[in-house]
């Protein structure tokens, strides 16, 4: 058998003893309160047969793109869907990426220059540090959702800004935590030290604004935000992601972004796909207004079963129950799985030591008695233990 390098058997032995050890399990079929398929639109059958139809529509019967959006691959479907997406969100400008991770990375390693500075909250997901690490700019993380902490290293850091520009990046809703940073007056912030202000819309999208268009438009913030991620695999239900912006950060992003540039685009499938998720999305707030009932339900089961000082406070769709300890947060989800229901027991090191949790995941499917029986399971458990 070939030899395998130590560094790599040894980090696996450490994952093993730290409890953390990470292994693909196949599809549950149990309730679920783990996915971020928020609306059910990954499995609703109007979008997917009209997704067909448009294809048919455009006469791109493709199983794949055929290149980089820069070559072979830039079909009509793609500037439809662009457009789209920027009249949808209220903004000059799209442009679409394979995913919200490649939408991060091509972001942050490309827009910010040697000699800028990046400032960004200490739980950003993994995708914009990992963006931040490859890119020329110097990069301070300020605590979590705290102004007062962002405007002192601001402070201290900008000194003469006509030489370099300032980026500030957050999340409207943390993808682990599902609090949300005071936006208006971390815009207002950024106006004041003339800072560029990105924010990742991952799981804002299609739940915050009348029609899911985001926590920025739902504040009336777009044209105080240089650039917003939407993805489009949570509440879209699909695959892929939009940088939104001005026409000038779009076209910056087609000749410099190297996700953007030197990868084989989404199929036209793919894309027919996110076109009709938000046709859905325009024509039909049902799934949103479920949802947002359910989100209610949710948090006043939490307050019932007295469970509220185990809880992150948030107002979103991802509500996170602190277990502290790998062992006891995957006995725990170990505990409701032989009970019918699916909830993800986040582990550190993706979350810090101590800051383990059940991360739940409210759809607009979720029945109200699915919530109360979840909860009231989580509660016999906690209390007994
Ligand atoms: C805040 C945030 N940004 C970006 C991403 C990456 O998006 P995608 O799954 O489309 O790569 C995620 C995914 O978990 C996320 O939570």
């Amino acid at each position: 058998m070939q030899r395998s390098p130590i560094k790599l058997v040894r980090s696996l032995e450490s994952r093993k003893s730290s409890n953390s050890f990470r292994t693909l399990k196949p599809q549950s079929s149990l309730i679920d309160f783990s996915s971020n398929d928020y609306l059910g639109f990954s499995q609703d059958a109007q979008i997917y047969d009209a997704s067909h139809n448009l294809l048919s529509d455009l006469d791109l019967k493709l199983n794949g793109a055929t290149g980089s959006r820069l070559l072979s691959g830039n079909h009509l479907v793609y500037d439809l869907a662009e457009q789209m997406l920027a009249d949808f969100h209220h903004v000059e400008a799209g442009l679409i990426f394979n995913s919200g991770y490649d939408a991060n990375i091509g972001f942050f390693s490309a827009v910010p220059q040697r000699g800028d500075i990046i400032f960004y909250d200490e739980l950003s997901h993994a995708s914009i540090r990992d963006g931040i690490g490859s890119s020329n700019a110097r990069s301070y993380k300020f605590k979590h959702n705290d102004l007062s902490d962002l405007k002192a290293l601001i402070e201290k850091n900008s000194g003469d800004t006509n030489q370099f520009d300032i980026y500030v990046v957050t999340e409207s809703v943390f993808s682990m935590d599902g609090d949300m940073p005071d936006l208006k007056k971390l815009s207002k912030l950024c106006e004041e030290f003339d800072c560029f202000l990105i924010v990742d819309e991952a799981h804002a999208t299609g739940i915050f604004g009348a029609a899911g268009e985001g926590l920025v438009h739902q504040l009336d913030l777009q044209d105080k935000v240089f650039a917003q991620i939407n993805t489009f695999g949570k509440a879209i239900g699909c695959h892929g992601a939009v940088i939104l912006g001005s026409n000038l950060l779009r076209e910056y992003l087609i000749n410099f972004s190297r996700s953007f540039i030197y990868t084989t685009a989404l199929s036209p499938h793919a894309v027919a796909t996110i076109f009709c998720a938000y046709e859905k999305l325009k024509s039909d707030a049902s799934e949103i207004e479920n949802l947002k009932q359910n989100i209610k339900i949710f948090k006043d089961e939490i307050i019932f079963q007295e469970l509220k000082l185990y809880f992150v406070d948030s107002q979103s769709a991802i509500q996170s129950c602190i277990i502290p300890g790998n062992s006891n947060v995957k006995l725990i989800a170990e505990y409701l799985k032989n009970n019918g229901f699916e909830v993800k027991p986040i582990l550190s090191p993706t979350v810090s030591f101590g800051k383990e949790r059940l991360r739940f995941c409210v759809h607009s499917y979720n029945s109200a008695e699915e919530i109360r029986t979840v909860l009231n399971l989580l509660g016999n458990f906690v209390k007994r233990s």
